[in-house]
């Protein structure tokens, strides 16, 4: 049960679905035909410890049992990072080099892309969860200036952004993967309202948001993951952790109407260009997951 000012660690409510989703970037990782590597995932999903590192184990994805069991929800990761990893191929090539990640969790693209020299990322998360990843990626150097913000997304963000050494004078490259489902409504509408605020022109935003449910419709599946789940002893309610999305802003009107230049795909298709198949199974599932980009002009 979610209240306005709940708290979590990496293993606990909000915070695991981020290891949940490393886990599924782990699992993309181990596939010789990976459509992005990411090397990180594996050591943070091992660093949490407990049930965790078993969902990765073996090459996961290549066991056909494992593959379905996984189905929409990789899909779902995979699609979304290599769309979000090519976001920023073109914030860079744009000359922009101030990033702001909200929700970081366990992404690792200040590690793992090329950025340059001069790029600053601030991450914004939970305080324990930005705690977490700081001590499980100690031994590694970020490939750009890589700037904390412990702080609730639902409280004053901006203003500890900005203590943080943001600079609103720049163009600036957002990002919101995995969050806009968290937050209630009216602070969804309080984000966008402080993204466009703190946007000069030429600033871009990336963002990903599912209007349906995230987990398979096929029951015989749904069953097959709780069971896989609870015997690496994991529990994870991922809808019960979800606001509804009546009322919810749409995010492509939202900046559309707000003057920003929208474009919007969607998982299907960015997994198609690259190659991968899309069972029928998945894709009645991600109908409803959205894609999105957008530059202030
Ligand atoms: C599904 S994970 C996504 C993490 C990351 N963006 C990724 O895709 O790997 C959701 C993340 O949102 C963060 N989050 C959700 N609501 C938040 C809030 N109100 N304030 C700060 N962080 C929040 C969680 O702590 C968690 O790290």
């Amino acid at each position: 049960m979610r209240t306005d000012d709940d708290s979590w660690d990496i293993t606990e409510s909000v915070g695991a679905t981020a290891v949940g989703v490393a886990v599924m970037r782990a699992v993309e990782t181990q596939r010789p035909d990976a459509l992005y590597r990411d090397p990180y995932a594996a050591k943070l999903v091992e660093a949490v410890g407990s049930g965790w590192s078993k969902l990765i184990g073996g090459e996961a994805d290549l066991d056909p049992e494992r593959a379905r069991v996984y189905g929409s929800v990789r899909s779902m990761m995979t699609g979304r990072t290599v769309y979000i990893d090519e976001y920023f191929g073109t914030v860079v090539a744009a000359g922009i080099r101030q990033i702001v990640i909200l929700a970081s969790g366990l992404d690792a693209r200040a590690y793992r892309l090329e950025w340059p020299s001069g790029t600053v990322i601030f991450e914004l998360d939970q305080p324990k969860v930005l705690e977490f990843k700081a001590t499980a990626l100690a031994q590694d150097r970020p490939a750009a200036d890589r700037r904390e913000v412990p702080i609730d997304l639902r409280q004053d963000w901006p203003k500890a952004l900005r203590e943080s050494g943001f600079d609103a004078t720049r163009p600036t490259a957002w990002l919101a993967e995995g969050l806009l489902r968290y937050l209630p409504a009216e602070a969804q509408d309080r984000l966008f309202d402080n993204i466009a605020e703190l946007s000069v022109p030429g600033s871009m935003i990336a963002l990903n948001m599912g209007f349906g449910q995230p987990q398979t419709r096929n029951p015989e599946i749904r069953a097959a993951r709780e069971k896989m789940m609870a015997q690496a002893g994991i529990r994870m309610d991922v809808e019960n952790l979800w606001y509804g999305t009546e009322n919810r802003t749409d995010p492509r009107d939202w900046f559309g109407a707000h003057g920003w230049k929208v474009s919007a795909s969607d998982v299907v298709t960015v997994l198609t260009e690259h190659g991968r198949e899309v069972s029928d199974e998945v894709r009645a599932d991600l109908r409803s997951h959205i894609l999105m980009t957008a530059a202030r002009p």
